[in-house]
């Protein structure tokens, strides 16, 4: 079978009852051991910390204008895929300023940060790869090692001695190196060493994967990405993002050179094969990319306010406005979670899988105020 190919065998119905039963299982085994993942429903009246709306530009009127005008150009749908009927202007105008804002040659849009993470990985690697990858790297690149079936091996989260360890022992045996990490890690606020992954992977021949999901709008000179802090060699060091967070809006960029960019219009599958982004995304998500230098004034205020919940509460390694209070029990931390709802505070309850250690995630975000983090903290000191 075609490995891109999931074929649901409809002939042997014994089998789809096992699978119904098995999923049946896992479900009932989550409820038993807390990791049971709901929707859930949350009135507006909250003070919001689980939100990645850092910036809070998803409420901008001049954000949701753009894109209502991008809609009105365009469309409500882009109406097929970028090779399709689905290439407007709006996407090479908006391509072209986030490869200058990045400092590469090229960039391309996906539809979402998952997508571009997944396909793209899953695109440059094939079995005879070896991708190194830092532990706590988001599901959505493993999920492109999985998809390509390259051989993975991982380092211990930011311990850079140990990437180089295996890089050492890799050249030997691997021609393709690809080495990859986010730059601000989600569940825990902490920061690669960019300077470091950049040098490593220069020295051992490898392309460098970053992920900038958290790090945009937020990070680096103009708020573009911890990645416009440093030079590097654009050929070899591909740079993603999302305008799902501090964008405010929805969808992904991969930041590259003209090359990477030509290979994955051929091959990437899930750029060919999927509807492109709609004209509302791209507008709004346009206007808040353009906006990112002049909000400076927020984002000290974004990283005052978190200084003061890691002063007060702790917080790990995280050096952003991403702050983790871990607990050693589920079941502690759901507690918390609850008195902090009944106190009017949405925070994030992560629980293992997704992160190893429970933690309430409080993302830091434009829309709070000093009486807000004072209110958080005093529920949770
Ligand atoms: C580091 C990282 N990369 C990629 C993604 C996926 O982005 P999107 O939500 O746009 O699919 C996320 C989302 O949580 C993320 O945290």
């Amino acid at each position: 079978m075609h490995k891109g190919l999931f074929i649901v065998d409809f002939t042997q119905e014994a089998e789809d009852f096992l699978m119904l039963d098995k999923f049946a299982k896992v479900v009932s085994r989550s409820k038993a051991d807390l990791t049971y993942r709901q929707l859930p429903h949350y009135s507006r009246s909250y003070v919001d910390f689980s939100s990645n709306n850092y910036l809070g530009l998803s409420q901008q009127p001049e954000v949701i204008e753009a894109g209502i005008a991008a809609a009105r150009r365009y469309g409500a749908g882009a109406t097929g895929s970028r090779l399709l009927s689905g290439n407007y202007e709006l996407f090479e105008e908006f391509e072209a300023q986030i490869a200058r804002d990045k400092g590469t040659d090229a960039a391309l849009i996906f539809n979402c940060g998952f997508q571009a993470n997944s396909g793209v990985i899953e695109c440059l690697t094939d079995k005879h790869t070896l991708v190194i990858f830092d532990m706590l790297n988001h599901a959505s690149m493993y999920q492109g090692v999985f998809a390509s079936g390259a051989k993975l091996k991982r380092f211990q989260h930011l311990d850079y001695t140990h990437l180089e360890d295996i890089l050492k022992d890799a050249v030997r045996e691997y021609k393709d190196i690809l080495v990859v990490s986010d730059t601000v890690f989600g569940m825990d606020g902490d920061i690669a060493d960019i300077q470091t992954l950049i040098g490593i992977s220069e020295e051992y021949g490898a392309i460098l994967y970053l992920d900038e999901a958290h790090a945009t709008g937020l990070y680096g000179k103009g708020g573009y990405g911890l990645t416009k802090n440093f030079d590097f060699d654009k050929e070899k060091v591909i740079i993603m993002g999302t305008f799902s967070k501090a964008i405010g809006s929805s969808g992904a960029y991969v930041a590259c050179s003209g090359l990477i960019k030509d290979f994955l219009i051929q091959k990437c599958k899930s750029f060919i094969y999927s509807t492109a982004l709609s004209p509302f995304c791209i507008g709004a998500a346009q206007k808040a990319w353009e906006m990112l230098p002049s909000l400076n004034s927020i984002r000290q205020n974004i990283m005052r306010r978190a200084e003061k919940i890691r002063s007060a509460l702790g917080g790990g390694g995280s050096k952003t406005n991403i702050v983790p209070i871990l607990f050693k029990t589920t079941e502690e931390m759901m507690l918390k979670k609850q008195i902090l709802e009944a106190n009017g505070i949405i925070v994030s309850g992560i629980r293992p899988p997704t992160s190893p250690t429970p933690r309430l995630r409080i993302a830091v975000n434009a829309t709070h105020t000093d009486d807000d983090i004072e209110k958080l903290i005093g529920v949770l000191a």
